[in-house]
């Protein structure tokens, strides 16, 4: 039988729509979880405002989802867990993992040579956390890293495979490539969803480490050290809670999800 905790839900929680990738990647590795997902569309994007303003957001958010009586938490947003990940710890006791963590891990094992290059939002460019992680595993690696502020947009306007997308990473890489990296983290929830065009222009000698994958592995590890795991069963709960829905967002939302969006609910925080 599993405990009372066990049958609790997993909460992902995410400035907007993105986090949907790592929701989709849990969903894949864990199928059996009931997941709360939390979206802040009202005041997405954060990967552009500041550490106080992203931090106040973020409690909020958590104070919400210790509501739903989560399991665990995941900080699937890079800009939140690149510069609030610490004081919301400080806030819970149930387990927090963030995409951070997980992908400067992967990184690490994934890199020969110790060069690794990051992508993501200005504040998660600016934060250093990328840096920071892989440099808590391996003290000699060399991060090299790149803001790419056009890609969020262009990713939710379903530009994936598009000659002004194509155009704007050749831009953002030329920098990080010319540094002989032999390791990619994308650093931020909307760019799994490039990862066919990223993989064609960095070619077969660079490896992309997806976060959204990555965290998913650590949520499954931890669940099942912790003894929390859903066993096998039919089918798992997904509710989806935002704080607006835009125009389009049934749309957008399904293309990062890779699935219907079902059970979604407006709050106010
Ligand atoms: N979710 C953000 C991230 O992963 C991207 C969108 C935003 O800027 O809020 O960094």
């Amino acid at each position: 039988m599993p405990s009372s905790l066990a049958s609790r839900p997993i909460g992902v929680f995410d400035s907007g729509i993105g986090g949907l990738t790592v929701t989709r990647a849990l969903m894949e590795r864990l199928p059996f979880e009931d997941i709360v997902y939390f979206g802040d569309t009202a005041r997405v994007p954060y990967g552009v405002k500041s550490i106080a303003t992203i931090e106040q957001f973020g409690q909020q958010i958590v104070d919400f989802m210790l509501q739903q009586e989560v399991k665990l938490l995941v900080i699937a947003c890079n800009t939140i867990a690149a510069v609030a990940a610490n004081k919301l710890r400080e806030r819970v006791s149930v387990p927090v993992l963030d995409v951070i963590g997980a992908g400067a891990a992967n990184a690490v094992a994934a890199s020969r040579n110790g060069a690794i290059g990051v992508i993501a939002t200005p504040t998660t460019v600016n934060s250093n956390a990328y840096a920071r992680g892989v440099h808590a595993l391996r003290a000699d690696a060399r991060v090299f890293s790149q803001a790419c502020p056009l890609l969020v947009p262009l990713v939710e306007e379903g530009w994936l495979d598009h000659p002004v997308t194509r155009m704007t990473v050749q831009e953002y890489l030329k920098p990080v490539l010319a540094e002989g990296i032999d390791t990619l983290i994308l650093g931020c929830t909307h760019y799994p969803l490039l990862k066919p065009l990223l993989a064609q222009e960095v070619g077969n000698a660079i490896k992309l480490v997806d976060s959204a994958v990555s965290v998913a592995e650590q949520v499954a590890a931890t669940l099942a050290d912790l003894e929390l795991a859903t066993p096998s069963r039919d089918e798992a709960d997904y509710r989806y809670y935002v704080t607006d829905i835009p125009l389009r967002f049934q749309t957008t939302g399904e293309r990062f999800l890779g699935r219907s969006l079902r059970h979604l609910e407006m709050v106010h925080l």
